[in-house]
């Protein structure tokens, strides 16, 4: 059981592991293109871990090294029938993601998940694929998974996301790769654009306009890869230091893709110092170190298109939300329902036991700052992005935090705990 518990200022300067949705790509499109690829800076999370399990079961050779992993790419048509059931674990990247790709291979495949993985819906994939021409089944109305793709030849369509999802748009866009004439996705509104962008740096052509963008089918070509660090990971220190006054806490190396910084607009809004600084761009993806100041925070509304820039952070946004002077109320963010929990009731339910004053709303939670928060026994909802902003309120109760189930950081975050410890302990 993890415990955390009221700190002074949070001081230091860190780094944070891999960006896991850009490892997850690093793996998939790097297996898909032709020859080696040099990935650095990899997440090794159990989702990221899951993602190249599946990869070796359909033949691809990955060797890894700690953060280093070397993919022997086999070409768009190089992968073998995988000769078991494939499990995706906790991770919703991974089972999305890949069934664009197996909805392109002639064979039969199986993906499943956890029981939380088999409680989200992937009608949301299965819709669009089947009307590229792929066969893919679930369980319900919900197409649940187990799910089992027979793929095939498939046409490109021209699709509207329902909902402004990076998974559906990646599994549609990956499976373009696959098929006849061009395939777009539209009413993209700002959801985040790394397979886009790792697509363009391993050669493809993407053609991107507004809220819309285009593939076609062509082979990739394996080349270096370099994961920047998670701001998702990193946000968790950041809000911490945003709030607690005389903090300073730097995060190097770390992703600064514009469709992921929301969490900076909104610690800036509420208040904190923010810096962005040493910024360079490799595979098209921005990078650079952040420095948050803490100071006295003001509640902030964080709803429409902020949504889709900061979607993960929104856990550990409620936290500062507890802590700041005023209202804070986040709207538009009813997808966070079908996250690795109910991420909307989940933090209404943890953050009262501590004495939080929120509300849950349809689409999101209103929470009126600041209130005397003591320690409880909470839970993580087997959710690793609950756990850890449980972990950041504790920095600010009475007693001790004590959260149940903690053992999920796994899937984003090993090394948290000794890393919040760090920074709470470099403050003498
Ligand atoms: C992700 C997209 C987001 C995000 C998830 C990772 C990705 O999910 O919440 O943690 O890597 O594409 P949705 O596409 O469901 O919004």
């Amino acid at each position: 059981m993890l415990e955390s518990s009221r700190s002074g200022p949070l001081r230091g300067r860190i780094r944070v592991p891999g960006d896991k949705s850009i490892s997850h790509r690093s793996i998939m499109l790097s297996s898909i293109a032709q020859g080696r690829s040099e990935v650095t800076g990899f997440l090794e999370g159990e989702d990221c871990l899951r993602t190249m399990e599946c990869f070796r079961a359909m033949g691809i050779d990955i060797e890894r090294r700690g953060e280093h992993v070397t993919v022997l790419g086999q070409g768009l048509h190089g992968l073998r029938e995988p000769e078991d059931v494939m499990d995706a674990g906790n991770s919703g990247t991974t089972i999305r993601l890949l069934s664009g790709i197996l909805a392109g291979q002639g064979f039969l495949s199986v993906v499943t998940g956890d029981a939380s993985l088999r409680r989200r819906p992937m009608d949301r994939i299965a819709d669009p694929l089947r009307r590229m021409g792929a066969a893919v089944d679930g369980r319900g109305s919900g197409n649940l998974a187990p799910l089992v793709i027979r793929g095939g030849s498939l046409q490109g369509i021209t699709y509207d996301l329902p909902v402004p999802s990076a998974q559906v748009k990646s599994a549609v866009l990956l499976a373009g790769l696959y098929a006849e004439g061009n395939t777009t996705v539209r009413r993209d509104f700002g959801s985040r654009d790394h397979t886009e962008n790792m697509l363009a740096a391993l050669g493809a052509e993407v053609n991107r306009c507004q809220d819309a963008v285009s593939v076609k089918a062509e082979e990739l070509f394996g080349g270096s890869i370099q994961v920047p660090g998670d701001i998702s990971s990193a946000a968790f220190f950041l809000a911490a230091a945003a709030a607690v006054p005389g903090s300073e806490v730097t995060v190097q190396k770390v992703g600064l893709n514009p469709t992921r910084t929301g969490i900076l607009d909104v610690l800036t809004q509420m208040g904190a110092a923010v810096d962005v600084d040493n910024v360079h761009t490799s595979g098209g993806e921005p990078m650079g170190d952040v420095t948050v100041k803490g100071g006295a925070l003001q509640g902030a509304l964080v709803s429409g298109e902020l949504i889709p820039r900061l979607l993960d952070e929104i856990p550990v946004i409620a936290v500062l939300g507890a802590v700041a002077e005023g209202t804070t109320v986040i709207a538009d963010a009813a997808e966070l329902k079908v996250k690795e929990s109910n991420r909307i009731s989940a933090m209404v339910q943890e953050l009262q036991k501590l004495g939080a004053k929120i509300t849950e709303k349809t689409d999101g939670m209103e929470i009126e700052g600041p209130a005397d928060l003591s320690g409880a026994v909470v839970s993580s909802h087997g959710d690793h992005r609950i756990a850890m902003s449980l972990a950041v309120a504790g920095l600010f109760c009475d007693q001790p935090v004590r959260i149940e189930d903690s053992r999920c950081i796994n899937t984003s975050f090993p090394g948290f705990h000794q890393m919040l410890a760090r920074l709470t302990e470099n403050r003498r």
